[in-house]
């Protein structure tokens, strides 16, 4: 297959954060003829629809064109009170305006969610899912991804130690990948 390049947004901006980790996994474990890189969104200026008809924060522009150039997205996302954390819609709000311009259209995507206790970000993840059906991004089905006490995955350097969660997330990876390729 040809070089496919798929961007990983983190829904956490957290030094320590468990997402963060689950992203260097992926990273380090990306499939042949498979770029697996971070984008950054701690930078969004919170979104404000009046930019759209002016001036936009310096950080919009090169944020939404590294979006549209990418081959898919991955999501990795903490659950916040039930539902996405700020920055995580953040992000999305600024990559879907101005209105007819969405640079997340038709991308193909995964969603992983994860917490620190069993719940695994269900809602999270769910109402993630709800964005991406407006955004127009086809989202791998199955398998689905929820990580429960995330806390427990890893060692002290960061690296994630659990087998079973290390091989399922390469088969993720696979299945993924397969799905990117019919887009
Ligand atoms: C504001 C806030 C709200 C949270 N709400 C939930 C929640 O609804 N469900 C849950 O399982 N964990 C919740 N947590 C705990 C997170 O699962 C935990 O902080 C996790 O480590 C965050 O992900 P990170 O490690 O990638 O930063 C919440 C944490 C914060 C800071």
């Amino acid at each position: 297959m040809a070089e496919k390049t798929i961007g990983i947004i983190v829904g956490s901006l957290r030094k320590g954060s468990f997402s963060k980790k689950i992203a260097n996994f992926l990273i380090g474990n990306a499939p042949e003829g498979c770029t697996l890189e971070r984008i950054e969104i701690g930078d969004l200026a919170l979104y404000n629809q009046d930019y759209d008809e002016g001036d936009s924060p310096a950080s919009y522009a090169p944020f939404r064109n590294k979006v549209k150039s990418l081959d898919g997205v991955i999501f990795i996302t903490p659950e916040y009170n039930r539902s996405v954390p700020g920055v995580l819609k953040n992000a999305i709000d600024v990559g879907s305006r101005p209105y007819g311009q969405n640079a997340w259209q038709g991308k193909p995507t995964l969603v992983i969610s994860s917490s620190i206790s069993n719940l695994s970000g269900f809602g999270a993840n769910h109402h993630l899912r709800q964005s991406l059906v407006f955004l127009d991004m086809p989202v791998l089905q199955q398998p689905e991804v929820y990580l429960a006490n995330v806390q427990n995955l890893f060692d002290d350097s960061g690296s994630l130690t659990n087998e079973d969660t290390a091989n399922f997330l390469r088969e993720v990876l696979d299945a993924y990948t397969k799905f990117v390729e019919r887009y």
